[in-house]
């Protein structure tokens, strides 16, 4: 029997002053200001098409995502969230956090956010450098990095993240460990380390920058741990570093297998329906203007599709896995139905070869299994 995870909500906000050429999120260059009252109540009625499936449960956790969410002002951050409330119930100790680009941070608009009810600010600082930025197409420099941190602390942010990138192009370790320590002087409650990928559809993709050698890339991974966990922020996840008490609970709940509703263009979602035992994954339509102009319409706004049974083991393993903590054993049976047992014979071939281990009632990789995390998951697939 499945049982109901707790509840979380993304919504996606398409638009950026400019797309960087590295990036294959669903985001668009917004000629001029975008659309932001009519793609609120887009977003509402979409909220509103979407509760039935989750009537009588509490939102736990709020993550307005991009795109560039901080290009919206604090007026349309505050009638959505105003609108969210008054149609759903949020947790009082809700986490709402809010992706913001040090390009358009002003200390205005942090405050109005702030006063709207976010509690969490994300900021996609990538690097202070002023070379690396202008390769990646930032439209921020160093100073406004650094400033984008203060502000949210001067706007009453005490909990917020800062996204950084290595394996920039010619960067070297000592470079990447000098962005590292900038952004821990800071004192951000949060960090999230990438290593910059090249995904296709990117222009980075069809024209690659001349990227660090693989060896010079783990060296930054790993001290780059090193000097994380020395300033105390905890590797909990594949790039999420965090202070006592501020992992990110509404990623935590994706990597749980938690559900969320999913609106926005593009928007993902994953709803537990217990009393038939089923598990949706939903989308919406992925263009701004082809999903503003949906609006009302929800058969043409998205999709939905039920989660096979013998899909739900590996979809667990792929969110679960990149836990650092893996997971207890009776989360895999109250999140997918089904016992632990059916990832045999493959999890104890895993356990035997040295990739995964069990410990308290928890399955976890190992440290060789976590470095190669995509070889253990390609053991579980069907
Ligand atoms: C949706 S963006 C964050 C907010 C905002 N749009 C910004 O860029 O400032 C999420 C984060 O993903 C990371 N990211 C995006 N593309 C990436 C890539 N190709 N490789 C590694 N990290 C990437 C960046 O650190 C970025 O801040
Ligand atoms: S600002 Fe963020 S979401 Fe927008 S294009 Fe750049 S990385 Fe992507």
């Amino acid at each position: 029997m499945l049982a109901i995870p707790p509840l979380s909500l993304y919504i996606h906000i398409p638009w950026c002053v400019r797309k960087c050429p590295y990036c294959d999120f669903n985001s668009h260059r917004a000629d001029g200001a975008p659309p932001e009252s009519s793609y609120v109540n887009a977003l509402l009625a979409d909220l509103e098409r979407e509760l039935p499936a989750v009537a009588g449960r509490t939102v736990e956790t709020i993550f307005i995502g991009g795109g560039t969410p901080s290009l919206f002002g604090a007026d349309a951050i505050g009638a959505l969230l105003a609108g969210v409330r008054a149609r759903v119930e949020v947790a009082e100790e809700a986490e709402i956090t809010l992706e913001a680009n040090p390009g358009t941070a002003e200390s205005g608009k942090f405050r109005g956010f702030r006063e709207a009810g976010v509690n969490r600010l994300s900021i996609g600082v990538q690097s202070f450098e002023p070379e690396p930025l202008r390769r990646l197409g930032r439209i921020h420099g160093r100073e406004e990095a650094l400033r984008a941190a203060d502000l949210a602390r001067e706007a009453g942010f005490d909990n917020f993240n800062l996204d950084l990138m290595f394996g920039l192009p010619e960067q070297s370790p000592d470079q990447a460990l000098e962005d590292l320590q900038t952004a821990i002087g800071l004192g951000p409650t949060h960090l999230s380390f990438y290593q910059l990928t090249l995904e296709p559809n990117t222009l980075f993709h069809k024209y690659p920058p001349p990227l660090p050698e693989d060896d010079a890339i783990w060296a930054m991974q790993r001290e780059g741990q090193a000097r994380l966990a020395e300033h105390g922020y905890c590797q909990y996840e594949v790039s999420a570093y965090g202070q006592e008490g501020f992992r990110c609970r509404h990623n935590l709940n994706y990597w749980r297998f938690g559900d969320y509703l999913g609106l926005g263009a593009g928007a993902h979602g994953k709803v537990t329906d217990p009393k038939t035992g089923t598990i949706t994954r939903t989308w919406k339509i992925k263009h701004p203007q082809h999903y503003l102009d949906a609006a009302g319409q929800p058969e043409r706004q998205g999709g939905r599709k039920k989660v096979e049974r013998d899909e739900l083991p590996f979809e667990f393993l792929m969110n679960a896995l990149r836990l650092r903590e893996g997971f207890a054993e009776a989360l895999f049976f109250e999140r997918t139905g089904l016992p632990v047992e059916i990832l045999e014979p493959k999890l104890s071939a895993c356990l035997d070869e040295g990739w995964l281990e069990r410990r308290n009632g928890f399955l976890r990789c190992t440290e060789t299994g976590y470095n190669f995390l995509d070889n253990v998951l390609q053991r579980f697939l069907r």
